[in-house]
């Protein structure tokens, strides 16, 4: 890796106060005239895209660049970035970092050691021993943080991955290649996941560096709710594309949704009461679902157990389900009177479907023999 060409891809929104001292770090620590540095500004309105700039045209090794767009979120951002830095500066190495110097521009050297020892990318990581994450972080940035990880790593199927929402990593221009990020649609932070999914899936070998996330001092964080709902769907999105069983649940569920919908619609045209309705409309799909499922979804997994053990965590599950989103529909119905039945009642299904898929997947359906997640530990190989 000695003589490749790195360079740094640096999304900037509203950084003014950071964004020349970070500049000013990374050209004194990576001094090699092969080294670039791309800021990506969504012409923010403080000026970060001019301070760049001006820094760009001082700089002796003329070795900072700013590429300047109209606002489309931090994922959009990166990938633009990463595009200009593989395509126009012919990069070997993208290191993607923040501006806020919650990534130490000195673990970069870190993430860069790893990829001279053989992997395609290197994380730069929170959750693996060794990391960690700023105090002054408060507890609902934490949470998220935490359970978003948890979410991502097990829905997504991100299995040994600690940090997959991590924003600090170098890869290898090979592996982005290779994992086409440019079909990428995420415009929010679930980029990360998104891109990491990619190069999972496309065979890199992942490795992640323990560090230190500081709290940015200046400026302030840009993660909105937008990108924490976009997050949540882009997760299940992920699942979806490379997940045939996933993608033949969701089938059955769907029809199972119509059939509920539809029994529920026919008994109240019958003039049953709205309570007795919704409950046997539930089981009744969760029976049509069971059925297929058993014969097509999960036809072709080894699973353990014998069928009537199966059958019995099937019932259980079904059961809690039931609850679950019959209650979820007791609760909005007294909430919205106002609102259509079959509205409310398509409310209680969908996350409760999602709960169900879990459930049956990992439980009911577990597999004989997993495939044993990659060991990413060093000295693995
Ligand atoms: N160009 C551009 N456009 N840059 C953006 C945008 C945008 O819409 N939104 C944020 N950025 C830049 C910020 O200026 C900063 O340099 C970097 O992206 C990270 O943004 P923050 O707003 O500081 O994100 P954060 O600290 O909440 O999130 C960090 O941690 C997350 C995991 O907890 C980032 O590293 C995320 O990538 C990471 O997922
Ligand atoms: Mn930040």
């Amino acid at each position: 890796m000695s003589n490749a060409r790195v360079c740094f891809v640096i999304p900037t929104y509203n950084e003014a106060l950071n964004i020349k001292s970070l500049l000013q770090r990374l050209t004194e620590l990576y001094p090699d005239p092969d080294t670039a540095f791309l800021v990506v500004d969504d012409e923010s309105p403080d000026g970060t895209g001019n301070l760049a700039r001006k820094f760009a045209a001082a700089e002796e090794g003329r070795r900072v660049y700013l590429l300047e767009a109209p606002r489309d979120g931090l994922g959009k951002a990166c990938a633009r970035g990463i595009a200009y830095a593989l395509d126009v500066l012919g990069a070997d190495v993208v290191v993607q970092m923040d501006a806020d110097f919650s990534h130490d521009p000195a673990d970069a050297a870190k993430l860069l050691e790893h990829l001279a020892d053989g992997a395609d990318v290197a994380i730069g990581s929170r959750y693996v021993p060794g990391g960690a994450i700023d105090n002054r972080w408060n507890p609902w940035r934490r949470l998220l943080s935490r359970w978003g990880n948890r979410f991502a790593r097990f829905v997504a199927g991100l299995n040994g991955v600690r940090d997959c929402t991590a924003g600090f990593k170098a890869v290898k221009a090979t592996a982005l290649r290779a994992a086409q990020i440019e079909h990428i649609w995420t415009r929010g932070h679930a980029f990360q996941v998104a891109q990491l999914h990619r190069l999972l899936h496309a065979g890199a070998l992942i490795r992640e560096e323990p560090i230190y996330f500081r709290d940015r001092e200046r400026g302030r964080t840009k993660l909105g709710m937008a990108s924490v709902v976009e997050f949540f769907y882009a997760i299940w999105w992920l699942r979806m594309v490379n997940n045939q069983i996933f993608i033949k649940y969701m089938l059955t569920g769907l029809s199972g949704a119509l059939i509920n919908l539809g029994a529920f619609h026919l008994m109240l045209e019958q003039g049953l009461h709205k309570f007795i309705a919704s409950p046997i409309a539930i089981e009744l799909s969760i029976i049509t679902n069971f059925l297929i499922n058993n014969y097509w979804t999960f036809a072709d997994r080894v699973v353990i157990g014998n069928k009537r053990i199966r059958g019995l965590k099937f019932n259980f599950i079904s059961l809690l389900t039931l609850a679950l989103s019959f209650s979820t529909f007791i609760v909005l119905s007294s909430l919205f009177p106002q609102v259509s039945l079959v509205l409310l009642q398509a409310c209680g299904i969908i996350p409760v479907a999602l709960l169900n898929y879990f459930l049956n997947s990992y439980w009911t359906f577990s597999e004989a023999n997993p495939t044993q997640p990659q060991p990413l530990e060093e000295g693995s190989s």
